[in-house]
């Protein structure tokens, strides 16, 4: 399909190529006879417009057999560059163990995941303005694992266009594929562009396609040190957009800080204790979210209330005082992926209190924030807006640290202007929508 798509393509060029010469990959024996009915009938079509075509099938190892092209060992007849590469790669953690991994390593190209490998071992294999269209999971796009990968794509490619399917499901409907998918088009050691465009679709075959163009540094800006790659889509994200990208701060220039919660349950079983009781601190899980504060202890929780507080489980705990906890991982069916929740320890008398590894949690050197600024920036970080924002550079359902951290933030003042009107606790979204956008358009 890939080949076929290519191919018909260049014969639609005003002036087609003299000659097409194709490299495919595919391990799976079953698609081979398929690869080769489909080679024929680009042969009879290329020589119906005067183009010569010449196919190579490797029924083999990508990675084996790129890494061995890219470091110029490979003694076959096989191209060792190409001018153009299109890719619908295998999805899956290539383990630091493996063979594959280890092969990538030699060649300055490993990274944890195929898809990325793929993409890597093609990058090094096309020739300077050689172009790339791959189709992958949109989880490159932000997240520290895929940090090197942005950096070499950025570095090497310029990137031209990015489509995006709205739905997780449509483009791979057959699949079970819940990814997010994009299509993305680069070209190698052109320069990064002035724009990228940016087009969207429902994936379905007759779906429409919207289409915007953006300056390149609304997609990727050259400040973030994470090269996170943003990708705006609708009115209504183009409007989140337009009003977060402007705040004036963020959490370091607030003197504030994001950690993941300490408590990682497995680790510390034997000091876990199902209720509060002497000698033990609060333990705080995503199950006591309850709106505006936590509600703590949780009678039949099915996680644990309380976890000892002894000298071995200290480095575990943070003194105790007013947190906002934001959840790490939501649900796809939860209707927004950024939830916060205000930790107060009011009148329990607990020193400390200990945050669960689900959890990150946002403190002032290490030590809790004052009220008002606490549910300011529960309404911000709770906010429609930010939501919106959030996901389109986003893909996955996790909220990590780090991208808390490359977050724009209202200024301090803003925020306790904000907390001030939240006095409220069962506050709805619309409430909560209109006084952080009300605060944020004064
Ligand atoms: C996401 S599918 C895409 C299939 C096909 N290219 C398409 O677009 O319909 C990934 C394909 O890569 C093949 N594959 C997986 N690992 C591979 C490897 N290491 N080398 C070559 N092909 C591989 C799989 O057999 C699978 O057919």
């Amino acid at each position: 399909m890939l080949s076929a798509a290519f191919i018909r393509r260049q014969l639609l060029r005003k002036v087609p190529p003299q000659r097409i010469e194709v490299t495919a990959y595919e391990l799976d024996n079953a698609l081979i006879p398929g690869l080769e009915e489909t080679y024929e009938a680009c042969r009879i079509a290329c020589e119906n417009s005067g183009v010569s075509f010449s196919a190579i099938i490797r029924n083999a190892d990508f990675i084996t057999e790129g890494t061995e092209m890219l470091s110029g060992d490979y003694f076959s007849t096989m191209p060792q560059t190409y001018d153009a590469a299109i890719v619908n790669p295998p999805y899956g953690k290539l383990p630091t163990s493996s063979e594959g991994y280890r092969a990538l390593k030699a060649v300055k190209a490993e990274t944890t995941n195929l898809y990325t490998a793929f993409l890597n071992l093609i990058i090094g294999l096309l020739r300077a303005q050689g172009e790339l269209v791959a189709i992958t999971p949109r989880s490159f796009c932000n997240g520290p694992y895929f940090k090197p990968f942005r950096q070499t794509l950025l570095t090497e490619m310029s990137v031209r266009r990015i489509h995006v399917f709205d739905s997780r499901t449509a483009a791979f409907r057959h699949d079970n594929v819940l990814q997010e998918n994009v299509i993305l088009h680069a070209v190698k050691h052109a320069g990064q562009g002035h724009t990228i465009r940016v087009s969207q679709s429902a994936g379905r075959k007759a779906d429409p396609i919207y289409t915007r163009i953006f300056p390149t540094e609304e997609i990727v800006s050259p400040n973030d040190s994470e090269a996170f790659i943003h990708i705006p889509t609708s009115e209504k994200h183009i409007a989140a957009r337009d009003q977060v990208s402007h705040l004036g701060s963020t959490l370091t220039a607030l003197g504030l800080t994001v950690s993941t919660g300490r408590v990682v349950d497995f680790r510390a079983r034997e000091y876990i204790r199902q209720n509060p009781e002497t000698g033990t601190s609060p333990l705080i899980y995503p199950c006591h979210f309850n709106g505006l504060f936590v509600a703590w202890p949780k009678d039949r929780s099915r996680k644990p209330n309380a976890i000892l507080d002894s000298d071995q489980t200290r480095s575990l705990l943070v003194p105790a005082g007013i947190y906002v906890l934001t959840k790490r991982f939501t649900s796809k069916e939860e209707r927004r992926r950024l939830v916060a929740c205000i930790y107060d320890p009011g009148r329990l008398l607990s020193h400390n209190v200990g945050f669960e590894n689900h959890l990150n949690y946002i403190h002032k050197n290490g030590k809790g924030l004052d009220m008002c600024l606490a549910r300011g920036l529960w309404a911000y970080l709770n906010s429609s807006a930010l939501d919106l924002y959030f996901r389109q550079f986003n893909g996955h359902t996790q909220v990590n640290a780090t991208d808390l951290r490359n977050v724009r933030f209202p200024t301090a003042e803003q925020l306790r202007r904000i907390g001030s009107h939240i006095s409220n606790t069962s506050l709805d979204q619309e409430e909560i929508d209109s006084i952080v956008t009300g605060e944020l358009k004064a």
